[in-house]
């Protein structure tokens, strides 16, 4: 289903070691620019819909922070549009009250829970103290008043052994579907020492395979994980799957979006939604999509370029130069 990604906002509660965001973990008073305006919302409801897009991922920043989030609801809605809606679960009450009026209600498609440890400890590690029990009495909370329910988890050195643990907690708490994904390299992640060296991603990807079928909740992997194909075939390359940052611009892709160690913008900003209207900006996202198809051509004929092209997002973190550190490519082509 295409679907229309959203950036709510640029702030959050939270602080987590594995983020690639640049977010502004200050109070929110004074800084209205972090925010999506509601006018801006509307317009590109208005002029996605008659794209085909009727559904809104709601992403940020941590959304429930937008000092209008209800009111951001009611326009989705308004609208026709179907929506859900991504989060840390800090604060979830309040969370909570905000979907439940009926017609907010009735467009939420399900909320999806960032769980980054099977066991308190290894995801408290990450995310800080008391967020593990946030996650799980939310989920809980959801399941009490029948609102469906999705786990994503960013697999990295401290949570990898807990692969069957995590399939465990995700049947044990009843998700509907639980969505691991590999993490993308910053300074600050790679720093920590969070980052898996690329040699054992295929050993990671095998395990989540073993627990994908024993199950009855969905479990997959999230795009980024290796692949046969030169040419990736992931939802914003083929336009399924638009991101829409909290300035209001349309970029290629939610995961290079507002990077932290990226200086100003890249090139994957390809318009400013409160001066063109959707379709040209649009028009640009096709010239650039162009454009990476075009270049991964001339790399999969290179021997020595070839090998990246295994993993799709770790090639644009590189082109888009997204991160100072050492490309974790490098490793490949040395290999
Ligand atoms: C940026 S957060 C925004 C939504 C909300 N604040 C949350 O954490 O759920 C969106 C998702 O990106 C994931 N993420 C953060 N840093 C990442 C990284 N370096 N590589 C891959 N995913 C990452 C988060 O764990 C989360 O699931
Ligand atoms: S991953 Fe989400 S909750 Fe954690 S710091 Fe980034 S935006 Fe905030
Ligand atoms: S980072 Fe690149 S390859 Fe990965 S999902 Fe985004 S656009 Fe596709």
């Amino acid at each position: 289903m295409p679907r229309i990604g959203i950036e709510l906002n640029n702030v959050c509660n939270l602080d987590c070691t594995h983020c690639f965001r640049s977010i502004y973990r200050g109070g929110a008073e004074n800084n209205h620019d972090l925010f999506l305006p509601l006018e801006v919302l509307d317009k590109i409801l208005i002029e996605a819909k008659p794209l085909g897009y009727h559904h809104v991922a709601i992403t940020g920043g941590e959304p429930p922070m937008h000092p209008r989030f209800g009111e951001c609801l009611d326009l989705i809605a308004g609208h026709g549009f179907t929506y859900h809606f991504l989060t840390n679960a800090r604060n979830f009450n309040k969370t909570l009250k905000a979907i439940m009026p009926p017609n907010r209600r009735a467009r939420l498609g399900g909320i999806s829970f960032s769980l980054d440890g099977a066991t308190e400890a290894t995801h408290d590690k990450i995310r800080g103290k008391g967020s593990y029990r946030e996650v799980v009495t939310a989920i809980a909370m959801c399941q009490a008043v029948g609102i469906e329910t999705s786990i994503i988890t960013t697999i990295n050195r401290v949570n990898r052994h807990e692969i069957d643990q995590f399939a465990l907690l995700g049947a044990h708490l009843r998700v509907k579907r639980h969505i691991f994904g590999h993490q993308n390299p910053t300074e600050h992640n790679m720093g920590e020492d969070l980052i898996i060296p690329l040699s054992e991603w295929r050993a990671v990807e095998r395990d989540v395979a073993r627990v994908m079928t024993e199950f009855r909740h969905e479990i997959s992997m999230a795009v980024g994980f290796y692949t046969d194909y030169y040419l990736p075939r992931c939802a914003p390359l083929s336009l399924d799957d638009l991101n829409i940052d909290y300035r209001g611009r349309l970029t290629l892709c939610c995961q290079l979006s507002n990077y932290r160690d990226a200086e100003g913008d890249g090139e994957d900003v390809v318009g400013d939604l409160k001066k063109i209207g959707l379709s040209e900006a649009l028009g640009n996202l096709m010239g650039l999509v162009r454009t990476v198809h075009r270049e991964r051509l001339v790399m999969a004929a290179d021997p020595e370029e070839r090998e990246k092209l295994h993993y799709p997002c770790l090639v644009c973190v590189e082109r888009f130069q997204k991160t100072g550190e050492e490309p974790m490519l490098v490793q490949l082509t040395r290999a």
